[in-house]
């Protein structure tokens, strides 16, 4: 068991709430700072903001050791070991925007005996700027590796922990190093620069290994191989590994888009051009606009047309709509002349006037109602459940489903008399010829 040792978390959204609530689960004491009062109303009333499975509970189960506050002074005043959660959006040149961290750098005031743990996902030489302004406080690389809608899992079993820090913050490292301890996982332990390029180069890697198997789904389609069978095939190669090659729409959320680019702007700046990060986020963009051509070969014409769009989260289990298919591929639609109609179990209601045009749905029953197609952009297991041989080929105008995510049965739906068109899957005609 490591020894307890209080903590602060600064930035309260979706890491910083779920790194409070797993270190107070572990038994530490944890003061959470966030600038927006209203979400720390919230919280301190049992509420949580985000739609991430287990974590209400966690909140719930934790309430005594979660003191949550916007002020920063009850943090430094309690803690020791600060951890920087707040976000680092992509600016339009692509780079990470570090305004929320030097915010909290310039926040640390006079403190001294503290540690800025930085867990915030920033630009490879970040750590070393700040260092090199702070000298008297210390500093640890500590990113962040957690998956949306998996968040508290990941938290609670990580892969690994990567810990960075020169020799200035050794014993800082070592004290972040032993919370992590009780979790079991290999501790990485790195220079700050290394730590910072490990977090940017997975996410990069794994946008990549998306992309790839795309790319090999769109080809397969041309060549009559089913995807779904040669990412199994390949997956069993201990070197290639099974993660990750489920082909689909395109990769969205908050971190690979942003963190994809970062990492090519990144490279960029220091006079190398990243070659392969340019063809991946370029392959991605395609990938969300191919829906287009399905059902255009099709439809003809998308003039008048009604789709469903069923799902309009950026994956399953979450309601974060930062960088989600869905939008584009509303938009896209919208720009053809059709009438888009979409339906998300929890998403809905973050979209504003993004979805501005469309007409968001109560139920997927109603957005599939008179639709001449329906395109799955979000992998929600009750879209599995739907009645599709029954209610729904009922209700839509005509029977044709574009999946988006090789999600539904295709053979039944295929029985059932739809027209199903899959990521990388034959068309059926393709494979009884
Ligand atoms: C990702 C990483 O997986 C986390 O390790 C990392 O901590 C996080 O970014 C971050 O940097 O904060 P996340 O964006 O929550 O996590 O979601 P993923 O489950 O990785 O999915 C990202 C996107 O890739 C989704 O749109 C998903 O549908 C898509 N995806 C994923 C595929 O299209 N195919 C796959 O095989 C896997």
């Amino acid at each position: 068991m490591s020894e307890r040792e209080p903590i602060g978390v600064i930035g309260v959204g979706w890491v910083g709430l779920v790194t409070a609530a797993g270190f107070a689960e572990l038994g530490h004491e944890v003061y959470a700072r966030d600038i927006l009062s209203e979400k720390i109303d919230a919280l301190r009333r049992g509420e949580v903001p985000i739609h991430e499975p287990g974590l209400e509970e966690l909140v719930a189960k934790n309430r005594d050791r979660l003191h949550f506050t916007t002020d920063m002074a009850d943090v430094i005043s309690n803690a020791q070991l600060l951890f920087c959660c707040v976000d680092t959006p992509p600016t339009y040149s692509g780079d990470a925007d570090l305004s929320s961290v030097e915010r909290v750098v310039e926040e640390l005031g006079d403190s001294t005996d503290h540690a800025l743990v930085m867990k915030s996902t920033v630009p490879v030489g970040t750590g070393r700027a700040i260092q090199r302004r702070r000298a008297d406080v210390g500093y640890v690389a500590c990113p962040e590796f957690l998956k949306e809608g998996a968040a508290v899992q990941d938290f609670m079993k990580p892969d690994r922990v990567v810990v960075g820090a020169g020799p200035e913050s050794a014993d800082f490292a070592d004290r972040v190093e032993n919370l992590y301890a009780q979790l079991g996982a290999p501790i990485v332990r790195t220079d700050v620069a290394s730590a910072e390029m490990i977090k940017l180069a997975s996410n990069a890697f794994l946008a990549t290994k998306i992309s790839f198997i795309n790319e090999i789904a769109n080809v397969s389609e041309e060549l009559g191989a089913d995807v779904e069978e040669v990412a199994r095939g390949m997956g069993l190669d201990e070197r290639i590994g099974p993660h990750f090659l489920r082909a689909g729409i395109g990769y969205g959320g908050s971190c690979f888009p942003k963190d994809v680019s970062a990492l090519k702007q990144l490279a960029g700046n220091s006079g190398y051009h990243f070659q392969l990060l340019s063809s991946v986020i370029e392959v991605n963009e395609l990938q969300k606009r191919r829906t287009i051509g399905k059902l255009q070969k099709h439809l003809g014409s998308l003039v008048d047309r009604e789709i469903a769009l069923l799902g309009l989260a950026f994956k399953p289990h979450t309601d974060d709509i930062r960088e989600a298919t869905a939008l584009v591929l509303a938009h896209r639609l919208m720009g053809e002349g059709a009438a888009v109609r979409i339906y998300d179990p929890v998403a809905l209601n973050n979209a504003g006037d993004m979805l501005a045009g469309a007409t968001t749905c109560k139920s997927a029953e109603e957005a599939l109602e008179g639709a001449d197609a329906a395109v799955l952009v979000t992998e929600w297991p009750e879209f599995r459940e739907l009645d599709w041989a029954g209610t729904v080929k009922d209700l839509m105008r005509n029977p044709l489903v574009v999946d988006g995510r090789n999600f539904l049965d295709d053979e039944a739906l295929r029985a059932a008399g739809f027209t199903y068109e899959g990521i990388g899957r034959p068309a059926a005609s393709a494979v009884e010829a």
